[in-house]
């Protein structure tokens, strides 16, 4: 790659990856690196600057991460985070001490004078703390540069290198002027001039593409009617046309007229060779009498993927397989905090396709965000209802049809799912919702329509708002589009009497009922 890059040395804070998304805002590109990162390969990769994230443990703590001292040694500015500032000042002959007053939330800081780190920054600023440990004397090399009323040293500089530390958190929103702080280093301290733009991501990404896979070169890549692998076959198609193939797997689980879009928007509109496999037969007979959730995706994970390499094969003379790999993937599978978090829910996605097939992989988004990917998206031209789309989880309405999947059943659960998005939209609240959906519930309920009883299915209707889907909160929808939805799937879906709203917030619950 021939742009600036910036390092994002990652101690195992919750906000690094925010950190490195705060930076690529700015069309500055930069990578998260392992704390063991060593001073030596970093100089042959010509950095502009270094960023040392926060973390959850105390610097003296056993086995809390360290660095490489040499890293201060580079000559390339650094700016410390929280822990990251408490590690550069206690290499470079600082303390650290458990802070007597923990600060934790919104707090005042009160900057010095003449500092390119606050340029243009008001003397007076809210800043965001989470801290127990703080720098209590920055030794003799450093300088103070603000203070909150809890800790003397909220901002320090070195006197004679270009390092930086900062107790707050300038990555998260409650730190207004967080931004401005970060450009100020980036631009300022490092010199950096913003030269990451999405159509060079774009470029870059063809020619990586040709190059990798050859003049001759054919590859295969699944589509599954999301964000992610709709841009990675774009980038593909763009890169080497006819000689990639897509496969689109209809597992029978998928939301109304999606097969139909995805066949309509890649064959009809974008030309490139789309092979639909229609599966929904094969895979509801596998999950036949089974309602166990996580069985459930299992079963979906296993027949995608038998189905997939048996499509596979029909298409001839394949090296490569194209995923949609994404940077927080590449990021967590190396995390040297903890691993993987406990397995809550079995994720099974085209990513996970096993070893066996002996394809190459070409995997243009590993060094992308999500929000970088929508963007690319739309510069290549995607549809808005694409790019904009909401997250649908691998095993579809599988784990959205409660209790045993049939046909029928999956049949009102897509009815009632485009009432309830249909009426979201119409409403203008997509914006601001992370999801939207109808989940089938197993139980039946008495109700009267006409001058009949009837005895039929409960629909749940969930809308969450959130970040990351991480955590959520439920939506606040208004009463009136409540009713609209209630009352249009009880008269226009038979097999349908009642509707509720689901108010769990995650946690405790999870977004998906399943
Ligand atoms: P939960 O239900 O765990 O969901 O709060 C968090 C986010 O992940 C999505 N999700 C999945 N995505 N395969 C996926 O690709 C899955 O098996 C799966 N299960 C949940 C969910 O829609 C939400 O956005």
């Amino acid at each position: 790659m021939n742009h600036e890059l910036v390092g994002v040395v990652d101690f195992g804070g919750q906000y690094t990856q925010l950190i490195a998304r705060r930076v690529r805002e700015t069309n500055v590109f930069c990578e998260i690196l392992m704390p063991d990162v060593k001073a030596e390969d970093l100089r042959r990769r010509k950095l502009k600057g270094l960023i040392m994230s926060g973390g959850p443990a105390s610097v003296y703590a056993p086995g809390a991460p360290r660095c490489d001292p040499k890293l201060f040694e580079l000559g390339v500015p650094v700016l410390g985070i929280c822990y990251g500032m408490q590690l550069a000042c206690l290499s470079l002959g600082g303390k650290v001490t458990a802070a007597k007053d923990r600060e934790f939330g919104r707090t005042e800081l009160t900057i010095g004078n003449g500092s390119p780190l606050f340029r243009g920054v008001p003397r007076r600023t809210s800043v965001w703390m989470s801290h127990g440990d703080k720098v209590e004397t920055a030794s003799r090399e450093f300088e103070v540069l603000a203070a909150t009323r809890n800790c003397a040293n909220a901002a320090v500089r070195h006197r004679s290198r270009p390092i930086y530390g900062v107790q707050f958190h300038p990555e998260v929103a409650h730190t207004p002027q967080g931004g401005r702080m970060l450009r100020n280093f980036l631009f300022d301290v490092c010199g950096c001039h913003g030269d990451w733009k999405t159509t060079s991501v774009i470029e870059q990404a063809v020619s990586d593409i040709r190059a990798a896979v050859g003049p001759k070169g054919r590859v295969l890549c699944g589509l599954s009617g999301g964000v992610d692998s709709s841009v990675v076959a774009t980038l593909v198609h763009r890169a080497i046309g006819s000689r990639l193939t897509c496969v689109f797997v209809d597992n029978g689980l998928l939301r109304l007229g999606e097969a139909d879009q995805v066949r309509h928007l890649f064959r009809d509109r974008l030309h490139l060779n789309l092979v639909v496999s229609d599966s929904s037969e094969e895979f509801l007979r596998k999950l036949k009498g089974v309602s166990d959730p996580e069985k459930k995706r299992k079963i979906i994970g296993h027949v995608f993927i038998d189905v997939f390499a048996r499509e596979a094969k029909r298409v001839k003379g394949v090296d490569f397989l194209a995923q949609g790999t994404l940077y927080p993937d590449v990021i967590e599978s190396r995390s040297a905090f903890g691993g993987p978090s406990a397995v809550i829910k079995t994720h099974h996605n085209v990513g996970g396709l096993p070893k066996r097939l002996r394809f190459k992989l070409v995997e243009p988004l590993r060094h992308l965000f999500k929000d970088e990917v929508r963007k690319i998206g739309r510069a290549l031209g995607m549809p808005p209802r694409l790019v904009d789309r909401q997250p649908f989880p691998g095993p579809g309405l599988g784990v959205r049809c409660l209790g045993p999947l049939s046909k029928p059943r999956l049949d009102l659960l897509r009815r009632a799912d485009e009432i309830v998005v249909a009426e979201i939209e119409k409403a203008g609240l997509h914006k601001r919702l992370w999801q939207y959906f109808a989940v089938l519930l197993p139980v039946s309920t008495v109700g009267v329509m006409g001058d009949e009883r009837t005895y039929d299915n409960v629909i749940a209707v969930r809308a969450v708002e959130s970040l990351d889907g991480m955590t959520a909160d439920w939506a606040r929808i208004p009463n009136e589009v409540l009713a609209t939805i209630s009352s249009r799937i009880v008269n226009e879906v038979k097999g349908l009497n009642r509707v509720v709203y689901d108010i769990s917030s995650k946690p405790p619950s999870t977004i998906e009922w399943e």
